[in-house]
């Protein structure tokens, strides 16, 4: 299987890139898509491998999901015959745990496996399953098959407070809270903006969410189903990952539709290392290097903090950067997969200890005393970077070597292209059309 990307490094990137959605919205809205009456239609659905996993998924169940255009998906959920998740297509996407929501709507029990997905962190589902069983879903667990058992015995009511934020634990209650006969409420939850475009969509059909701070209120409500087709937010990991590599190939790339509250504290930031950042319009924004890029620290926080995802592309705007810059991540464990591999191209990069006072509380995993973590990298610029044989182990730290690749002089293989693919459309194409030089082999 063509499973590679070829890479020469060295030129500047300029151009354009059309952002495509958000993955992150895609894949809940699909999942949704599952609860409501008649044919849903959501357009800017980017052709994703996690996209494409998802709509097999579900058709296994009995779901109909087609694309009508390019972008254009057409689902219908009221054919659902199985309430049990396949643990082969369930294992390959990790938001397979979310079909608790459309399979409780439609059977009342299910059976759905311990997800799979990206290979950052433990990734846990401990806050999710103690917010079904708050909202009065029967859970249990068995180890030995690997699977969850649910059952709705009375329709979900309640409070749950989220001990730490879980940015699909918030979603899939939410999906939850659309089963109610009178009120659910979800207290201390994420804020990331992918969580408000789920909410316009779902309130757009029908939904009774209303979102206040860290709480969010779901109401009954009659049916769920479409008046009009629903178009999903742009994705704001992408821009990311193109702006950064604008800037550290010493290029010029405009990137757009975006809404410049997606993307606020990532502007701020890139401004502070002396980056180009010209806001072209309220959608557009173009990022180009206008001289010396200055080391910048980072920390990773929810929303409206720096992005977890975007931190694999600052750590590649920091190996072109003057002096030694620090990312700390404090959202997920083990998400420094990326750096032995940047290291083959020459990169210098060190893990070391931070002291923090008081971990438990500062980090957004479940952190434990006995263990050890490596959360925290200082990078020393700027290295000359040269060419290397890559392999990908999780999406977003795929998209970082790609573009390191496309930093580094010579030519470059990068192994693992389809987990880069599951979160990026069309990645070959755009960066052609910004002059890299990359082909799939
Ligand atoms: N966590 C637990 N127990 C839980 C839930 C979460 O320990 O029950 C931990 C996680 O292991 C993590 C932290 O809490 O350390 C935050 O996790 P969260 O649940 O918020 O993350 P997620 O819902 O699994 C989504 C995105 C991620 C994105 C994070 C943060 C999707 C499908 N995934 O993950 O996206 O990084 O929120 O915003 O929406 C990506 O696109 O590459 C990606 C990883």
């Amino acid at each position: 299987m063509s499973d590679s990307y070829i890479i020469t490094g060295g030129k500047p990137l300029k151009g354009e890139v059309l952002l495509s959605g958000a993955k992150n919205v895609a894949l809940k809205t699909i999942i949704a898509a599952l609860m409501f009456k008649g044919d849903v239609i959501l357009k800017n659905i980017p052709k994703i491998n996690d996209v494409l996993d998802l709509i097999e998924l579900i058709r296994s169940l009995g779901a109909t999901a087609n694309f009508k255009e390019k972008n254009t998906l057409v689902i219908n959920g009221s054919k659902l015959k199985s309430n049990r998740v396949d643990l082969v297509n369930g294992s390959k996407i990790r938001v397979s745990f979310m079909l608790f929501a459309p399979l409780l709507y439609h059977f009342g029990e299910c059976f759905v496996p311990n997800p799979g997905g990206c290979r950052i962190g433990a990734r846990p589902i401990d806050r999710i399953i103690k917010g079904l069983i708050a909202l009065g879903i029967k859970v249990e667990y068995d180890p030995e098959t690997g699977y969850y058992h649910a059952k709705m015995v009375n329709k979900p009511k309640g409070t749950y407070h989220f001990e730490k934020p879980s940015h699909t634990g918030t979603e899939l209650l939410m999906m939850i809270g659309l089963m109610t006969e009178s009120k659910v409420e979800i207290d201390n939850i994420a804020n990331e903006p992918e969580i408000d475009d789920l909410i316009l969509y779902l309130n757009s059909a029908g939904a009774f969410i209303s979102e206040e701070g860290k709480k969010i209120t779901i109401s009954k409500c009659n049916e769920i189903r479409q008046k009009d087709s629903f178009t999903i937010m742009s994705d704001r990991n992408e821009l990311v990952t193109y702006a950064t590599l604008a800037v550290a190939s010493h290029g010029d790339v405009t990137i757009g539709p975006i809404s410049k509250n997606l993307i606020n504290s990532f502007l701020e930031i890139i401004k502070k290392t002396g980056a180009g950042v010209e806001e072209i319009s309220n959608f557009k924004y173009r990022f180009f290097y206008k001289g010396e890029i200055i080391a910048t620290d980072i920390e990773t926080t929810p929303h409206p903090g720096f992005m977890t995802d975007w931190q694999p592309s600052w750590a590649i705007l920091m190996l072109q950067a003057k002096g030694s810059s620090i990312i700390h991540e404090r959202v997920f464990e083990n998400r420094f997969l990326y750096v032995d591999e940047l290291k083959k191209l020459g990169a210098d990069i060190d893990f070391i200890e931070v002291n923090i006072e008081n971990p438990e509380l500062f980090y957004h995993f479940n952190f434990e005393k006995e263990r050890l973590y490596k959360q925290t990298i200082k990078i020393h610029g700027v290295k000359e970077l040269h060419n290397a044989i890559l392999n990908i182990a999780d999406l977003r730290a795929g998209a970082a070597l790609a573009c390191a690749a496309l930093l580094a002089e010579g030519e470059s293989a990068v192994n693992g292209a389809s987990i880069l693919e599951r979160g990026y459309e069309d990645f070959v194409e755009k960066i052609s059309k910004l002059g890299g030089v990359i082909k799939k082999v």
